[in-house]
């Protein structure tokens, strides 16, 4: 195991942690004012929006996330990953399941980043064949320039509108860097 310092292994941060730090308390505050107003609650019993994290790396946004909700929230989770053997672009496989029926609730995907859009748009699809009072979309990254899919976010941290290949903050290079607490592009010398 390499013991060197990952930070060191930075060409450049895209959004520090404070950046991040203030844009996740805006967003919560946002998530938490939509669905008490009523305006975005669908559920006809009134219960909470159930937040569904899509692992792995949405997992430290949403674990910021609903720390920087002050209301009722749920919270499930979700595994899926890309096929990614080129015989079939956008291709996603289902790894893990929700553990809880979505049936008459509101829904809030929580994504680190979304991308060509073929991740977010196969589980909106998914969850609405489950009759969900609502769906909505939340993302930290919103990588727009490499879209193949149209996707409508409802609630976006940061818009890219440069296709440079992000670490950090959840986000991997081989399974490395999600533990950096920025986000950063990795020096070309660490990618094999
Ligand atoms: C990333 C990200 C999204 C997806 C977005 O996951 O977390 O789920 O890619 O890409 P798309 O818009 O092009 O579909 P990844 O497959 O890297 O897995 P991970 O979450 O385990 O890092």
């Amino acid at each position: 195991m390499n013991v060197q310092p990952i930070e060191e292994r930075i060409e450049k941060v895209l959004f520090s942690a404070e950046e991040i730090e203030r844009r996740v308390a805006v967003l919560g505050e946002r998530i938490s004012r939509d669905y008490t107003s009523g305006g975005f609650s669908r559920d006809p019993k009134g219960r909470p929006p159930v937040l569904v994290c899509v692992l792995r790396g949405a997992m430290v946004f949403m674990a910021d996330l609903i720390r920087r909700i002050p209301t009722e929230v749920e919270y499930d989770f979700i595994c899926v990953s890309s096929y990614g053997n080129g015989t079939s672009p956008g291709a996603v496989r289902l790894v893990k399941d929700l553990d809880r029926p979505i049936y008459e609730r509101d829904v809030l995907i929580v994504e680190d980043i979304i991308d060509t859009g073929h991740t977010i748009d196969y589980l909106r699809r998914g969850f609405a064949a489950r009759d969900p009072a609502s769906i909505r979309i939340c993302t930290l990254i919103d990588k727009r320039v490499r879209r193949e899919v149209p996707v409508e976010i409802d609630y976006v941290g940061f818009t890219m509108d440069t296709d440079e290949f992000i670490i950090g903050y959840g986000m991997d290079y081989a399974e490395l860097y999600r533990n950096l607490p920025c986000i950063a592009v990795l020096k070309p010398e660490y990618i094999r």
